[in-house]
């Protein structure tokens, strides 16, 4: 996949932007990144903290797939961050994983989030406004969030760190493309976060408890209650005990 990137100082949030750039025309690989943002948006309409020395990027996509599919995004794009990052870790010295559905941990701490977004015309999607945010040079004053710097007091170009993260997405995306969504979810789940703990996933209309037992051929997270009931579950907010 070849990538355009248009990088801007200060935005109120890169999703929106790069959706309005798509809907002019820019095609798959068009890259949104921006220095700050002043209104920069998380999963569930939470506030996304985008002080300048971080990584903020709004990458398009147009996957041939299906409106429910496109939430294996997150997972792809996870890996992508995941990989990416290793080369800015010390090796063997912190313990990287993925938190469902989309987050980067690096020692049980947040380094970054995943919001996918789609746009639809007469119910397919048009296009996918895929956010990252990593941190890499500051650590936002929110619990049990880590960046880069962090891990070794060292500062990083943030460009080489976008790059990297681009270039693993290419990746991870052509292997998707190619060979679907169980490669994906093998690779992703070889490093879960939590599996086989216990959790409470806060949905809209009610709150479930029970057992963190992976990800179903979909990416839904798959729960088992005290009574041994599944349930496999699309998207909440979920807390580990
Ligand atoms: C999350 O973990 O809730 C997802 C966070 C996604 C943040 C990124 S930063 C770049 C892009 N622009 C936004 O407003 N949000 C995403």
């Amino acid at each position: 996949m070849k990538f355009t990137i248009k990088t801007v100082s200060l935005i109120d949030s890169t999703q929106d932007k790069a959706k309005e750039y798509a809907q002019k025309g820019e095609e798959e690989g068009f890259v949104l990144q921006a220095l700050e943002q002043s209104k920069g948006r998380g999963r569930h309409g939470k506030n996304w903290v985008s002080q300048k020395g971080n990584l903020y990027m709004s990458v398009i996509l147009k996957p041939e797939c299906l409106v429910d599919e496109s939430s294996q995004l997150a997972f792809v794009s996870a890996l992508a961050v995941s990989d990416a990052i290793e080369g800015f870790l010390p090796s063997g010295m912190v313990r990287k994983n993925l938190k469902w559905p989309n987050d980067v941990l690096v020692n049980n701490k947040k380094i970054a989030g995943i919001l996918i977004e789609n746009t639809l015309v007469r119910g397919r999607i048009e296009f996918v406004t895929l956010g990252i945010g990593l941190n890499v040079n500051v650590t936002p004053q929110i619990e049990k969030s880590v960046c880069l710097k962090d891990i070794l007091d060292v500062e990083h170009n943030i460009s080489e760190v976008r790059d990297s993260v681009l270039q693993c997405l290419a990746r991870f995306y052509n292997m998707w493309k190619r060979d679907g969504f169980s490669e994906i979810r093998t690779l992703w789940l070889k490093q879960a976060y939590g599996i086989g703990q216990n959790l409470t996933v806060s949905l809209s209309e009610n709150e479930i408890k029970g057992k963190f037992d992976g990800i179903d051929k979909n990416g839904w997270m798959i729960v088992t209650d005290k009574s041994g009931n599944q349930r496999n579950i699309k998207s909440g907010t979920i807390i580990f005990d």
